[in-house]
């Protein structure tokens, strides 16, 4: 039966969710017919990897706080569910909206699976096909258990009608992440982050690293420290660099290798505001993120992907992104073509337009409200 008002639990967790969720959150505050209520799961909780994020996007507190912090993968998804179950018990939602494809997604969907409540992912059916990733079972699982499944490109859709998800719970609406990329856009160009690093307008590099495929192993990690070591030797690299990555990095006590090239600069990690200006006004990326193949191909930033694969072709198809692997020869070659301008040039995928939250909501508005 339909409702003249809806509750929905808005579930963020890690960094990479705080983009995705802000603008429908914002919107949802402003329709009478939602009343959104931002639940943060704590799965980051450094200033640098969250709060930050909330100024910037300006989202207001998060209402419900789990404070889960780090942990195995058993312990972070375990604690989330424990807690949210409780919450959830307690408001009774009658939806519940994840996003992205974080052990706070996965979490946040099983409670509310085996509660009945219906689920809405955002972000959903995209496969890198490799099990060995984190994510991909979190994004498999969730997608099993969802009901409304919002796809960011038509491979989404296919990948889903595979796995025999109905294609009456699927949407295509864009990439919600993009809404907030362009919406902030003009405002990040107030960062004053390239005076503080002393960079121009195209003339360094910008590299982000965290994977654990990437990270975690001492090979990985140093085929790609070789490809830095040639290609800083071009042009100047920042790096802003994960916690993960730092506690490797030392773990693996590669800090001298770092700290002795010259055009080499290593920065925390960075705020939404300042990264996009980075990100806008660099020459290229090297990076491992999903997120970031995304993003650059809508700035038409080229990318230069660092893993084997990808849960987002279209970046590939479409956009400016390359997989190269950890292959360090692959990597200074798609450098050099960068700096010599014969890199390929892309264009925006279908529907990253700014207003996928828009279409959301009203679909959720559609078949909830009256
Ligand atoms: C998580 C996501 C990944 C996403 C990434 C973005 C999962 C399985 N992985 O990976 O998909 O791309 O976030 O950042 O959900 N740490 C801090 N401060 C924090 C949070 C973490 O220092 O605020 C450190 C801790 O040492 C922690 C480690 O980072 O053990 C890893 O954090 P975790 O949330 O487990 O995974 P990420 O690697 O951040």
């Amino acid at each position: 039966m339909k409702k003249t008002q809806i509750k929905i639990l808005n579930i963020v967790g890690a960094r990479p969710n705080f983009m995705k969720i802000a603008p429908i959150h914002r919107l949802m505050q402003v329709s009478n017919k939602i009343e959104p209520i931002l639940v943060h799961t704590g799965q980051h909780y450094d200033q640098k990897m969250s709060k930050i994020f909330f100024n910037d996007l300006e989202m207001p507190e998060p209402q419900i706080y789990l404070g889960v912090g780090s942990g195995s993968h058993a312990e972070q998804t375990g604690k989330v569910m424990i807690e949210l179950e409780k919450i959830a018990l307690k408001l009774q939602p009658d939806l519940v909206l994840v996003v992205g494809d974080v052990n706070s997604t996965l979490a946040a969907s099983l409670v509310a699976a085996k509660l009945h409540i219906p689920i809405a992912h955002v972000e959903a059916g995209l496969r890198s096909f490799d099990r060995n990733m984190p994510e991909e079972i979190n994004r498999i699982v969730t997608d099993s258990v969802a009901d409304f499944l919002f796809v960011t490109e038509e491979n989404g859709r296919k990948n889903l009608l595979t796995e025999g998800v109905s294609n009456d719970k699927i949407f295509f609406v864009g990439n919600v992440m993009i809404d907030s990329l362009l919406h902030f856009q003009k405002k990040a160009k107030n960062s004053n982050i390239l005076n503080l690093l002393k960079l121009k307008h195209k003339s360094y590099a910008l590299v982000t690293l965290h994977r654990p495929s990437n990270v975690d192993s001492q090979k990985s990690i140093v085929k790609i420290l070789s490809a830095f070591e040639k290609i800083e030797k071009k042009i100047p690299i920042v790096f802003p660099i994960h916690p993960r990555t730092k506690k490797m990095i030392e773990q693996m006590d590669l800090g001298d290798r770092v700290t002795s090239m010259q055009n080499f600069k290593l920065v925390e990690p960075l705020g939404y505001l300042d990264f996009l200006h980075l990100m806008d006004n660099a020459a290229f990326l090297l990076t491992d993120s999903g997120g970031i193949q995304e993003e650059t191909t809508v700035l038409g930033i080229p990318c230069i992907t660092l893993r084997e694969n990808t849960e987002r072709p279209v970046t590939v198809d479409l956009g400016t992104n390359v997989i190269v692997g950890m292959d360090t020869e692959k990597i200074i070659n798609e450098s050099s073509k960068i700096l010599s301008g014969t890199f390929k040039k892309g264009q925006i995928p279908p529907l990253w337009d700014g207003k996928t939250a828009k279409r959301i909501i009203e679909i959720i508005e559609n078949k909830f409200v009256s």
